[in-house]
């Protein structure tokens, strides 16, 4: 029976157990208005992607009820959500990366004439859609060779094209450049001009802030309330899903710096295609300071932190670690050497998925005391590391045997962290070490890299989040087309603004400059 509703939504009273025993949704009441942009919070394991997977069909409900738009539906897969017209883009996405966009945007629902793909329909339909809504895409260019902005329009257009109205993001902007956030959020905005009900997940509340018209806290499995956005302020929101005060604040003691630990001299990286993105790259990052690296991405700074942890080979110049040379070395080597390494993209190069928690901690050093000694493996110093670092990361997890594939997204990043910033370097590469993870883990993350520049390691601290460059880093180099164009003191005068000309190539500092300072 069809009831007059305020919602085009309606969960209700949903629980979720899955069969392992994690309760991850216990009576969570979620309800979503038709044309709104509704944020979903909450810290890393609250349950957020586990009631969007029910509401899509990818997961049942272990108890509860869906309507939509007023009617009680029972959701059994993506294909009976699509008929109800909602639509969702997961944070790994699920595209063909060889077939082109247009092919992606219409796979599974083809045009078809005579039962063969009809190319050009696609293209056109595909061409006709990114028009309608703001979401620019290259019909005709296939999704591994576009950027990871365009390969999640390109999800968003997908679901369009299958008739979405609702219209699910799991953390659209973790793997965004801040340009890119700011054209999603123009688009998101255009769709709901044009009827469409957005939901959207996300880790930052300043985004939160700036896009949603309402906003549902979970915490704990449960679902704490949903507020108007524009009555609540990031503070309160932080509280209401952390249950405590949160300080982004950095307190920092005066620098110590020591002898330079990483030398780059002339370093230059040449992609496959023939693209130069390290045009002689030269600086020391010295023991004791955290040296950020600011730029739009895109600029280098993603090919410089994989020239030196040995993923990627440079054409020319040289990497030394403490005076040794590890120019081109092999990963295990650099590790051998004293770099510890927190990837950008930690879900591909961090983890296993299919090993515990406990082995993924220690993959790095397992052969050595105190986990093997006289060449027997010790599974009590194993797991008692692993309770230590589950407890000191607040990885949210059954125990150290738990699969990392049972984890949240933000919690299989929390077990690379709790890793490397465990691994005692000399060199600690951080690359977006925030990006997924939630507030209560950034506020850690920040005084554990705050504490190994205490202890003398050299910090390389990459991130597209220029506030987070200026709180936690001792000195700001700035990188343009593949180069160095300023390196900063990070004084309290120095201004966003300032770091921004450098960015964005309006002003460049003199190459006796750049050496005296780098
Ligand atoms: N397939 C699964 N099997 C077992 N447990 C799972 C599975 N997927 C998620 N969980 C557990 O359910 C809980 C909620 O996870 P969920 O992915 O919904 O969290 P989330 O709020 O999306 O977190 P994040 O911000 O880290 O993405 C977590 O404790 C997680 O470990
Ligand atoms: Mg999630």
């Amino acid at each position: 029976m069809t009831q007059a509703t305020p919602f085009i939504v309606e969960m209700r009273d949903i629980s979720k157990v899955y069969p392992n025993g994690v309760r991850a949704n216990e009576h969570v009441n979620f309800a979503v208005r038709p044309r709104e942009i509704h944020a979903l919070v909450g810290e890393n394991g609250a349950g957020k992607s586990t009631l969007m997977k029910i509401l899509y069909g990818m997961e049942r409900p272990s108890s509860g009820q869906i309507f939509v738009r007023g009617k009680p539906v029972s959701i059994h897969s993506p294909h009976e959500a699509i008929a109800l017209g909602i639509g969702m883009v997961h944070q790994n996405f699920m595209l063909v990366p060889s077939f082109t966009i247009a092919e992606n945007v219409v796979l599974g629902a083809e045009p078809a004439r005579r039962r063969l793909l009809d190319y050009r329909a696609a293209v056109e339909i595909t061409r006709q859609l990114s028009a309608q809504y703001g979401l620019e895409v290259d019909p005709e260019a296939p999704v591994e060779a576009v950027p990871v902005g365009m390969r999640q329009r390109v999800e968003i257009l997908k679901a369009l094209y299958r008739g979405a109205d609702v219209l699910i993001l799991d953390e659209p902007t973790a793997v965004l450049t801040p340009q890119e956030t700011h054209e999603l959020f123009a688009a998101i905005r255009q769709l709901v001009q044009s009827g469409k009900t957005v939901i959207f997940i996300s880790h930052k509340l300043r985004e939160v802030k700036a896009i949603s018209d309402r906003v549902s806290v979970m915490r704990n499995a449960r679902l704490v309330d949903t507020v108007n956005t524009a009555e609540v302020s990031e503070e309160q929101l932080a509280r209401m899903m952390v249950g405590r005060e949160v300080f982004l604040r950095v307190d920092k003691a005066p620098m110590r710096r020591g002898e330079p630990v990483l030398q780059v001299r002339d370093l230059e990286y040449v992609t496959e295609a023939g693209v130069e993105m390290l045009k002689g790259v030269s600086f020391n990052v010295y023991a004791g300071e955290i040296l950020g690296v600011a730029g739009v991405e895109g600029n280098g700074q993603t090919e410089l932190v994989e020239v030196i942890a040995g993923l990627r080979s440079a054409a020319a110049g040289q990497v030394r670690l403490c005076g040794v040379d590890i120019t081109n070395a092999p990963p295990r080597r650099v590790r051998q050497a004293g770099v510890a390494h927190i990837p950008e993209d930690r879900l591909t190069n961090g983890v296993a998925l299919s090993m515990s928690i406990a082995e993924n901690l220690i993959v790095d050093r397992y052969e050595r005391p105190p986990f093997t000694r006289g060449g027997l493996m010790q599974p009590a110093a194993v797991a008692e590391h692993a309770e230590r670092l589950i407890d000191q990361f607040a990885i949210r997890a059954p125990d150290g045997d738990a699969p990392v594939a049972s984890l949240s997204g933000g919690n299989m990043q929390k077990v690379v962290l709790a890793r490397e910033l465990s691994s005692s370097p000399k060199l600690l590469i951080a690359a977006q070490p925030t990006r997924g993870v939630d507030i209560g883990a950034s506020e850690f993350i920040y005084e554990q890299l705050v504490r190994a520049r205490d202890n003398g390691v050299a910090v390389l601290l990459v991130s597209a989040d220029l506030s987070e460059v200026m709180s936690l880093a001792d000195r700001i180099m700035v990188m343009k087309d593949g180069r160095i164009t300023a390196v900063l003191d990070n004084t309290p005068d120095l201004t966003e603004e300032a770091i921004g000309y450098y960015m964005l190539g309006v002003k460049r500092m003199s190459a006796e400059e750049i050496a005296a300072r780098a």
